[in-house]
């Protein structure tokens, strides 16, 4: 029954997301849902509630949705459409709306799920991956991916995150270098230390090529 519902979740997250370019693609969501997964095992919660959470954990953000009630409102729908667990849907919609809120990323979750769900959604940002999305995703803003005139900002209000000049690699100290801090779980915090010192490696190697010196 339950991985009836996560069969059917899954199709329809995909068929939401097949066309997203924000950073949000299909692969993004694949890739949250492994890692909570497996987080979800070394930490003993709630394998349903976090697979669930996982796959409609970013179709409330507002540059899906329009906005984030209506983001929410759809989730919500869905999951009583495919006969949720009333105190299922209470715990995922709780899970989904802390993640989506703005700055949400930064808010607490009360539960080992919301936990589990927010951590491999951070860990999606940092390591190899994270690269790759920061690139792609400052390509797509038209960004460059280095420019030693931007300064870079280590707190930034989501106004200049939206409206200011920045770089890829200045995201990295915006952003990709506090993510370990601010893991839940243990086992996510060991993966984040591996992907970190990955994020330090390539600035490394990036900053030496950049003047001709590697
Ligand atoms: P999520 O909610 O899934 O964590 P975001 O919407 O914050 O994702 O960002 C999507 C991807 O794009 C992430 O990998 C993030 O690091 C990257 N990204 C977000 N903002 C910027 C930016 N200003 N410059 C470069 N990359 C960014
Ligand atoms: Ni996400």
């Amino acid at each position: 029954m339950e991985q009836m519902m996560i069969d059917q979740t899954e199709n329809f997250v995909k068929n939401k997301l097949k066309d997203e370019s924000s950073g949000h693609d299909w692969y993004h969501i694949h890739r949250v849902r492994n890692l909570a997964e497996n987080i979800a095992v070394k930490e003993g919660a709630d394998h349903f509630v976090c697979v669930m959470a996982a796959l409609l954990h970013d179709i409330a953000d507002e540059k899906i949705a329009g906005s984030e009630e209506k983001g929410l409102e759809e989730v919500k729908l869905w999951l009583e459409s495919i006969s949720v667990e009333d105190h299922y849907i209470t715990h995922i919609m709780s899970i989904i709306s802390t993640m989506s809120f703005k700055g949400g990323n930064q808010s607490e979750m009360t539960s080992i799920e919301g936990k589990v769900v927010q951590d491999a959604d951070r860990l999606d940002a940092i390591g190899a991956i994270g690269i790759g999305r920061t690139f792609a995703y400052s390509g797509a803003k038209g960004q460059l991916m280095y420019d030693p005139e931007i300064p870079v900002r280590e707190k930034m209000t989501q106004e200049q995150y939206r409206n200011e000049k920045s770089t890829a690699v200045n995201h990295f100290y915006e952003k990709l270098l506090k993510l370990k801090h601010g893991m839940n779980t243990s086992y996510a915090k060991k993966l984040a230390d591996d992907r970190h010192l990955f994020l330090e490696r390539f600035l490394d190697q990036f900053f030496g090529e950049w003047e001709g010196e590697k």
